[in-house]
């Protein structure tokens, strides 16, 4: 009886004894739990900043504030930092302890149009001389660098196009790219600046990276005046993010080689309002107008975008050509276009000469007001 009350006591202490032991586990655990926490809010907080350049495993150049500086990094980080890594850097010493992230690298892909394209320069009407030029400058360089290394000369960089809208420009660019086998990269700028509030300088980095990686390769930079408009004075925040985006997008034009394989074109209607640091020489110093069509040129644009159509016999594409003055090629291609409609809404299957004229008196009318702006602009 003795020693089963004695079992049952031993039991007794033995379970107390387990849960003692288990709330003191318990409680060294909050304790611990607390002292983490209390640890937190003592600590200095870190600076957040970037790194700008990487020297050695172990020592990097940061950017904090306005200044710059050269660091020590933690041992567990040593070799595993670039060049724009978002990091945490201690208070005293800026040395950096931990890195949170590849600062917001764009895959710019998504944002831009990156393409092989299929345009010939046979697709393009007029514009003799300018297609000239641009071989030159673009398709030269790119195919046959030697050319330029024996004479010992170097080609520009790019070319900037200008002139009225619907002329020709993007199908420049784009059988420019065609025709010397390159990655065409297309940005236009206006979205670059809406888009991208606050990283648009980041993204003109992203872009060259991607061009790099894709060489040879053309960046077509569309509506460039968006980012390099003359600016009277840079006021406010918005104004001075696309200052910097500029900045950084002279910044890459200083930084590549000439005889490398990626060129670059832009384009705008407006090159009255272009900043002049754009064209500085060892830039995008190469300006080619690009002009309306005179009467020979709108009979090419004429045959080459009826070419595929089925026209009577009645249909003079050179007569069609004096009837239409001040037109681009774009209006041009909306005009046999029309035409075409209007066949179908006859149902037939061919195109006649009354169909054009219908068609030319329904686009022009359309584009008269658009049209004039651009006229007193460039004198035509
Ligand atoms: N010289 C041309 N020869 C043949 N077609 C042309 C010519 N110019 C324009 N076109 C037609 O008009 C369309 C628009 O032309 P494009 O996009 O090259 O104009 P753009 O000069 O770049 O105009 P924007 O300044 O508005 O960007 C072309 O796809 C083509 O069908
Ligand atoms: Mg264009």
């Amino acid at each position: 009886m003795n020693s089963d009350t004695d079992t049952i006591n031993m039991n007794e202490i033995h379970m107390d004894a387990q849960t003692v032991d288990e709330e003191n586990k318990i409680l060294k655990a909050t304790v611990e739990d607390l002292q983490n926490e209390l640890k937190k809010y003592q600590r200095i907080p870190y600076l957040v900043t970037q790194i700008v350049d990487v020297h050695k495993k172990d020592e990097v150049v940061i950017q904090l504030n306005s200044g710059k500086f050269y660091v020590s990094v933690a041992k567990e980080l040593e070799g595993t930092l670039q060049a724009d890594d978002e990091v945490l850097v201690e208070q005293k010493t800026l040395t950096v302890v931990q890195k949170i992230g590849k600062s917001k690298h764009f895959d710019v892909s998504g944002y831009i149009i990156v393409e092989n394209p299929t345009t010939q320069w046979n697709n393009i009407g007029g514009l003799e001389k300018q297609i000239q030029e641009v071989k030159e400058v673009i398709e030269l360089p790119l195919l046959k660098p030697d050319l330029f290394k024996n004479v010992g000369i170097e080609p520009p960089k790019g070319v900037l196009l200008y002139g009225p809208p619907g002329t020709g420009k993007t199908l420049i660019a784009k059988a420019a790219a065609k025709n010397s086998n390159a990655t065409f990269i297309e940005i236009v700028g206006s979205e670059l600046v809406q888009k991208f509030i606050g990283e648009g300088s980041k993204f003109v980095k992203s872009m060259f990276e991607l061009a790099r990686e894709k060489a040879p390769s053309i960046i077509f930079i569309d509506e460039i005046d968006s980012i390099a408009a003359k600016r009277i004075e840079v006021g406010t925040s918005g104004e001075r993010e696309v200052q910097r985006t500029f900045m950084q997008l002279l910044a890459e034009l200083d930084g590549f080689k000439a005889l490398g394989n990626i060129k670059i074109i832009a384009a705008t209607n407006r090159l009255d309002i272009l900043d002049p640091a754009i064209t500085r020489p060892g830039r995008l110093d190469r300006t080619i107008e690009v002009t309306l069509p005179d009467r020979k040129g709108i009979l090419e644009i004429f045959k080459i975008h009826t070419k595929k159509m089925t026209l009577t016999k009645d249909v003079s594409l050179d007569e069609l050509s004096g009837m239409v003055k001040n037109v681009s090629g774009a209006e041009i291609r909306s005009i046999c276009t029309e035409a075409g409609y209007f066949a179908i809404r006859k149902e037939r299957k061919y195109v006649t000469m009354d169909d054009f004229k219908k068609a030319i008196k329904k686009v022009r009318k359309g584009y008269k007001e658009k049209s004039t702006d651009y006229l007193k602009l460039y004198g035509q």
